[in-house]
């Protein structure tokens, strides 16, 4: 279905990588259907058209609404679970209310439009999702453990959820970038809670540290992650996962690398624990 992809939904095209995917589909001819908090965008136009809704992402009935507008403008060949914000805390230190937010917004957020989009993906017979979730999904630092869980759980929903739709047409891609130079890092996205601890400060502290000294001069350009994530999505055999930045790569093969080589070293552990065979 990929070369026919036409009409994207995008979530948070206010700014970052949803504003600049919309602007390059937009360039190209495509339909887009774009959601920003208070419903309106300042992107520059293209060949395609433009829609944008508006979409608090945390409020569920909001979502069941928007979704279905969408759809009512017609078929739409493309989702993308874009909006979403970062959490710099340790895990002992962050507030209830604090983890309760980033996963309204980062997990419930794209679950909620998943399932709201699946009815009518599932009428087409075709349709492509992609979740924007993070190297952290994959690789965690220190100092952003619920970052990396909520992004974690899209993970682990989209893995199951690829092979429920495959045999419906449906497919499914998870990006996972690195450092890209959106507003990610600024102080309007990122929520942040220095480590009051005392303990934390060689591991989450210095990781917040670097971070806050890499804001505005991130390595990855939010250009070249569109345009990747539009190629994959057109490409004949779409990826499940898409890694994008070198950073992103880097800390991939490591994690691969890692728990393979663990898996090696505990093998007979691991392979020791069914009953005995027996008669
Ligand atoms: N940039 C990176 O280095 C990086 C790396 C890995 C993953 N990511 C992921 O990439 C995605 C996009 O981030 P970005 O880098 O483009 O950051 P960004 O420039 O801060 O943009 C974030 C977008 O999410 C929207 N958003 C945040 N909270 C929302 C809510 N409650 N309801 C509706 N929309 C909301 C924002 O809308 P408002 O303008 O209304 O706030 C904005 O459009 C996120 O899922 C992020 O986790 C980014």
């Amino acid at each position: 279905m990929s070369t026919d992809a036409k009409t994207w939904f995008i979530t948070g095209v206010s700014r970052g990588f949803g504003k600049v995917l919309a602007e390059q589909l937009l360039a190209d001819g495509a339909t887009v259907i774009g959601t920003t908090r208070d419903g309106t965008a300042q992107i520059t136009p293209g060949r395609g058209s433009l829609t944008v809704l508006p979409l608090e992402i945390t409020d569920p009935q909001a979502v069941r609404d928007t979704v279905a507008r969408a759809f009512a403008l017609g078929r739409v060949d493309v989702i993308v679970n874009n909006a979403g914000y970062g959490l710099l805390s340790t895990v002992e230190e962050a507030s209830e209310a604090d983890i309760e937010h980033l996963f309204a917004v980062n997990f419930h957020g794209p679950r909620r439009i998943i399932q709201a989009a699946l009815t009518h993906l599932r009428a087409q017979r075709s349709g492509h999702i992609v979740n924007i979730t993070s190297i952290a999904g994959i690789a965690p630092a220190a100092g952003s453990g619920y970052y990396a869980a909520a992004k974690m759980a899209v993970e682990g929903l989209s893995q199951s959820l690829a092979r429920e739709v495959a045999p419906l047409g449906i497919r499914v891609t998870l990006v996972e970038p690195g450092a890209f130079r959106t507003d990610f890092l600024s102080a309007h996205s990122i929520r942040q809670r220095n480590p009051a601890l005392g303990d934390y400060a060689p591991s989450a502290g210095a990781v917040h540290e670097r971070l806050a000294a890499m804001a505005g001069r991130q390595p990855g350009d939010p250009a070249r992650a569109a345009a990747a994530i539009i190629a994959a999505v057109r490409a004949e055999q779409p990826p499940l996962h898409l890694v994008l930045g070198p950073d992103a790569y880097q800390r991939t093969r490591e994690v691969l690398e890692a728990f393979s080589a663990e898996l090696d070293s505990w093998k007979t552990v691991s392979l020791g624990t069914d009953f005995p065979a027996g008669p």
